[in-house]
């Protein structure tokens, strides 16, 4: 197998997150490992499920859109980023981001904001799952860092809801303890110029991208939707990580 042909199944490997390659998702859990392909270029990733599969939570017009054309276009952007500074080719996008810092400065905001983009929806497709609940060890760290399941959702409805504009709230694992945060806009707290450092469980895109066409202003009404959409499974998976 030519080496570059070998080296796009396994970037195609480490970022789908499509049924037949849940094994590769489950094996690298957080570690989701993005990388370029073997033409050093950034792909969407399948989302693993139809648009609609998530109604009536989140609606399928807005799912097409969201990875269409939303997600799609940050992996564009960073691709075109990356093609003016060569340097920046060959690295996986968590390592990328890790290293902002010392970015050149000319792409250093297009880095940031599209490479933040594509990791983050990345990290959020595979979020999405109707009909699961919470595994016994989310249950147990999640009463251990907040009292009890009921008492994180309410900590992290607070914090999505108080998200100034448009960013993420997160919950994150750092030194191995819980904490609920928000970045703006592309951000998360696997950036290295990112006030809170942490590995990323669970996300959630309080753009109004994310709900406008369904819920339109009204946010809290997607937050608590995310409730009936969010897989635990996968949570589990990112916690083992
Ligand atoms: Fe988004």
């Amino acid at each position: 197998m030519k080496p570059n042909r070998r080296k796009f199944i396994k970037g195609a490997a480490l970022v789908g997150i499509g049924a037949a390659l849940q094994t590769n998702r489950a094996e690298a859990g957080i570690k989701l490992l993005i990388q370029q392909t073997g033409a050093d270029k950034f792909e969407l990733p399948p989302l693993g499920y139809a648009y609609d599969a998530l109604e009536p939570f989140i609606d399928a017009q807005t799912m097409q859109l969201h990875h269409g054309k939303h997600h799609q276009a940050y992996v564009n952007k960073l691709n075109e980023a990356l093609d003016k500074e060569p340097s920046l080719k060959g690295h996986t996008l968590e390592k990328l981001l890790g290293k902002l810092g010392s970015c050149p400065e000319t792409v250093r905001s297009a880095v940031r904001n599209h490479g933040g983009g594509h990791w983050n929806h990345t990290f959020f497709w595979a979020l999405l799952k109707k009909e699961t609940q919470p595994g016994k060890k989310t249950t147990e760290a999640l009463q251990t860092a907040f009292g009890s399941v009921d008492a994180f959702k309410k900590e992290f409805e607070k914090v999505s809801a108080s998200v100034f504009g448009s960013g993420w709230a997160w919950l994150i694992s750092e030194n191995a303890k819980l904490r609920i945060v928000s970045t703006p806009n592309q951000d998360n707290t696997l950036m290295d110029i990112s006030p809170m450092q942490g590995r990323p469980i669970l996300g959630l895109d309080v753009w109004e991208h994310a709900y406008y066409l369904k819920y339109q202003n009204k946010r809290a009404d997607y937050i608590q939707a995310y409730w009936n959409v969010l897989n635990w499974d996968q949570v589990e998976k990112n916690l083992n990580g």
